[in-house]
């Protein structure tokens, strides 16, 4: 019997393909729930919420997989993994059109100040004048990283009769045509765009991408989204640039260390935040839950993994 762990909050109904299975026995609670012994666990399954560091990893000796139910492995210690032998399994598309939504909500907010004019009705007032907008259409959405979030941005984007430019290095240009799509250069992102979205995994290229330096590159008055990592637009210099008026917002679902505590940016009124709610949908829950789940049943039936 393999003894299964869902750390985090996994939407058990997604664990279907697991709980109905005999040979695995599934417990649901945090890593120090004390459920079961970590030394028997054969399977971890978790959102980004539980860091598997070596140290954890050294804790549970019959670890053999770990199943992400999101997309982003920065979470994961895949280096002390590897060495263990350990697979690391992901849900690379279960959450994507929630995220990309979640995005374009958080784009369309920022733009109409809709938090900061609900917070100030919510509050007794009634100042129309305050919260003077700009409109979407006719705007450059520049986005960092077409991936499948990003791919699923740009056309929402494109329907709201917005122009977008892309950068990213890995692109093909049918991709970026077949998405009517324009691929350019960061810089010239950086100095066109209106609004610029990072949709790039946190690696050691893209920590800290949007800086001092590229910041200063951007046009006045242009306003940033970050739904992917925290860390990819680094946070100091998004607080310093939006202090001198250069950046005129910015949209956050994503900070660097999470909750972030007494942060800067969260005392800055053209900030506007979320506790990276991208993924948190019931359905993309569903999704990311249903394909690790299936990913650590058909791991251990030994059919191939599709994720890992
Ligand atoms: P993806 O792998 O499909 O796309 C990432 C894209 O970034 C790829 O096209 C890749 O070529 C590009 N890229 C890589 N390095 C780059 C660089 N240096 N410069 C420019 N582009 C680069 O990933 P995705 O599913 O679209 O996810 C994107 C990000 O969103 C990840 O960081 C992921 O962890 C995050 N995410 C956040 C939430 C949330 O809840 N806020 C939910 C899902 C995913
Ligand atoms: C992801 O990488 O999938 C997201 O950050 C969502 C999550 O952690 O739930």
């Amino acid at each position: 019997m393999f003894q299964v762990l869902a750390a985090d909050s996994i939407k058990e109904q997604g664990l279907q393909p697991l709980l109905e299975w005999k040979q695995a026995q599934v417990y649901s609670g945090g890593i120090d729930s004390g459920l079961v012994s970590l030394e028997k666990v054969d399977a971890l399954l978790v959102r980004s919420a539980t860091k598997v560091t070596a140290e954890l990893l050294d804790s549970m000796p019959s670890l053999k997989i770990v199943g992400r139910a999101g997309v982003g492995v920065d979470n994961i210690d895949i280096t002390a993994a590897t060495k263990r032998g350990i697979v690391v399994v992901n849900a690379p598309d279960g959450n994507t059109i929630s995220t990309a939504e979640h995005t374009f909500a958080m784009m369309a907010a920022l733009m109409r100040n809709i938090p900061q004019a609900h917070a100030n009705v919510k509050s007794g007032q009634w100042n129309r004048n305050q919260f003077i907008g700009n409109e979407l259409y006719g705007k450059m959405l520049g986005i960092v990283g077409l991936g499948r979030i990003g791919s699923e941005l740009a056309k929402r984007a494109k329907a709201f009769g917005m122009s977008v430019k892309v950068y990213d290095p890995f692109l093909t240009t049918e991709r970026a045509e077949v998405l009517g799509v324009q691929l350019s250069t960061f810089d010239n992102v950086l100095q066109e765009a209106d609004i610029i979205s990072v949709h790039t995994p946190l690696t050691k290229e893209t920590n800290g991408l949007l800086n001092e330096r590229t910041l200063s590159k951007t046009k006045k008055g242009v306003y940033l989204l970050n739904c992917a990592r925290g860390g990819i637009i680094d946070e100091m210099a998004l607080a310093h640039f939006i202090e001198i008026g250069h950046v005129a917002g910015a949209a956050l679902d994503v900070f660097k260390v999470e909750p972030p505590g007494d942060h800067p940016l969260l005392s800055l009124d053209s900030v506007i935040v979320t506790p990276h709610l991208g993924a948190s949908t019931r359905e993309a829950q569903l999704n990311v839950a249903t394909q690790v789940a299936t990913e650590i049943r058909s791991f251990f039936e030994n059919k191939p993994v599709a994720n890992s």
